[in-house]
């Protein structure tokens, strides 16, 4: 199976894409994981990387289709995978699109998570106040003014990407308020596993 989980930042795409990965075998591809990755090792893409995201900005698209392209074909990716994340343009909607047609691998459904503003503040500030107790390094885009920023290109650019999958039929919305156990189930029950 071969999904998209889609929402804003903090709306609970990685914590439902790692249970999924876990549970079903899917592969989950995080762009932020992968490229908060790139920045620990003090890469060429990492240095470029930080730049965009400790401003709420998007990372350009080339090294993200790149990055994403590298992914799918790996063996680890053959049950299946869980785009987390990814695309965050049309281009690059247009570009996986065209790459998934290539393999032959087509797209199964997109996970839409709706989530109130209010609690995706409420998530990203309960978020650094636990990393910062347990003495770990907080994100550096998890602070309410590169929230906000976030928040403001998802509406800008990554909406329109929800259009274009709604288009062709493919989205499934969950209520993502709910508990993190029964946003599970709704997406366990939606995706008929
Ligand atoms: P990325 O890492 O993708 O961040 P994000 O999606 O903006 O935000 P989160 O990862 O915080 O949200 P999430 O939906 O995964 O929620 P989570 O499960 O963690 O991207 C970071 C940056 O990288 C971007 O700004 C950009 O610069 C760059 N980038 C990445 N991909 C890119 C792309 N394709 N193109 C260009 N640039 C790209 O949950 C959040 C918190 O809420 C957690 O603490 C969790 O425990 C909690 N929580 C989860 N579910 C619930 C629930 N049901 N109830 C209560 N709390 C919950
Ligand atoms: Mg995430």
């Amino acid at each position: 199976m071969r999904l998209i989980f889609f929402g804003p930042p903090g709306a609970g795409k990685g914590t439902q894409a790692k249970r999924l990965e876990e549970m079903r075998g899917l592969k989950q591809l995080s762009t932020g994981d992968m490229l908060r990755a790139e920045i620990a090792a003090n890469s060429a893409i990492g240095v470029d990387a930080k730049s965009y995201m400790d401003k709420g900005e998007l990372v350009p698209d080339s090294v993200l289709v790149a990055m994403i392209e590298h992914c799918v074909k790996q063996p680890d990716c053959a049950k299946g995978f869980i785009l987390d994340g990814f695309p965050r343009t049309i281009p690059q909607a247009e570009a996986l699109d065209a790459m998934l047609a290539r393999n032959s691998t087509p797209l199964d459904a997109v996970v839409e998570f709706q989530v109130d503003e209010e609690e995706l503040f409420a998530r990203v500030r309960n978020r650094a106040a636990q990393t910062r107790a347990e003495g770990k390094e907080v994100r550096s885009d998890d602070n309410e003014d590169v929230l906000k920023k976030r928040l403001d290109v998802y509406k800008a650019q990554t909406l329109p990407v929800l259009g274009y999958y709604q288009n062709k039929g493919m989205v499934r919305s969950v209520n993502g308020m709910k508990l993190v156990e029964d946003v599970s189930v709704d997406i366990d029950t939606l995706l008929g596993l």
